[in-house]
């Protein structure tokens, strides 16, 4: 039966570190960490992910800014509110909750957000960054993914990953941070063909696919690294996107939903935050 690799108390561990390192930042430049959180719209678990966000962030010490506008405020409000939060100096880092409701262009929301502040790593640039190999702020699920894995010293050199989902939160971000460990990196979608064979091939799979225990055990090679990204709301209660009871007598190792992928997200998410404003005051120190 394969070992549970706990999210949740490596991301404890974690925050405990960082809470240290904000600290460090505190008492070295005079003042707190600011992190704008934005969150439009009433989504159930989106104003979850927000709530442990913040409860994160005052954890460690970073002050978080937050903003909630209702399901039917207009794009230029959400605009102009980003944009304010661009301009203004005293932010060190901003997080725009998504999905954003259907009448509201990611796209543009995303543009607005500089660089520099982009401490979910969604930005033209940032992922341009992360495609070419270069230092990077990168999305926050993957990052968590990867501090997982290396957590329990699992070998990713010369591995077959098989990343089942090509969105641009997760399963394209992943699929670019396993290349660059060294994985030979297979992504699956909707429309792949022969996914059971894939999935079967795989020393390490990442499910993210947004479907109730999609991966079932016979997808999966005795001693396969499972990832389960999945978080489903469903009448039975939270699933993610893998069969757990049956696939983990077969993984060597496996996440559980919850208690897995998500709480390392906030982390990462967090780490990001402190990275962004040492970035900003080693660039005013230079
Ligand atoms: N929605 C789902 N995951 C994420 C994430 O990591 N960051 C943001 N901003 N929105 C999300």
């Amino acid at each position: 039966m394969g070992e549970i690799i706990d999210g949740k108390i490596l991301s404890m561990q974690i925050k405990d570190e960082l809470k240290v390192r904000n600290a460090e930042f505190e008492k070295k430049f005079g003042r707190k960490i600011k992190l704008a959180v934005v969150l439009v719209g009433e989504n159930p678990a989106s104003k979850v992910y927000v709530r442990n966000k913040i409860k994160s962030a005052e954890y460690i010490g970073i002050e978080s800014l937050s903003f909630y506008l209702p399901e039917d405020a207009e794009e230029d409000e959400v605009l102009k509110l980003v944009k304010t939060l661009a301009d203004d100096s005293s932010v060190d880092a901003i997080l725009v909750q998504l999905p954003l409701p259907a009448h509201i262009s990611e796209e543009k929301v995303l543009d607005i957000i500089p660089v520099e502040k982009d401490v979910d790593g969604f930005s033209d640039r940032n992922v341009g960054k992360l495609t070419l190999g270069k230092e990077c702020i990168a999305a926050c699920t993957p990052e968590g993914i990867i501090e997982l894995l290396k957590s329990k010293n699992i070998e990713l050199t010369e591995k077959n990953a098989v990343v089942i989902g090509r969105s641009n939160i997760v399963g394209k971000p992943i699929a670019l941070l396993l290349l660059r460990e060294n994985c030979t990196v297979t992504v699956c979608h909707s429309k792949t063909v022969g996914l059971k064979e894939i999935c079967k091939e795989a020393d390490i799979i990442v499910a993210a696919i947004g479907k109730p225990e999609f991966v079932k055990a016979d997808m999966v090679k005795e001693g396969a690294v499972v990832i389960d990204v999945g978080i489903n709301r469903t009448e039975n209660g939270l699933k993610g996107d893998v069969d757990f009871l049956s696939v983990r007598d077969k993984a060597s190792f496996i996440t559980p939903v919850p208690g897995g992928v998500g709480p390392m997200t906030i982390a990462m998410l967090m780490k990001n935050a402190i990275l962004c404003a040492e970035r900003r005051e080693s660039r005013n120190g230079l």
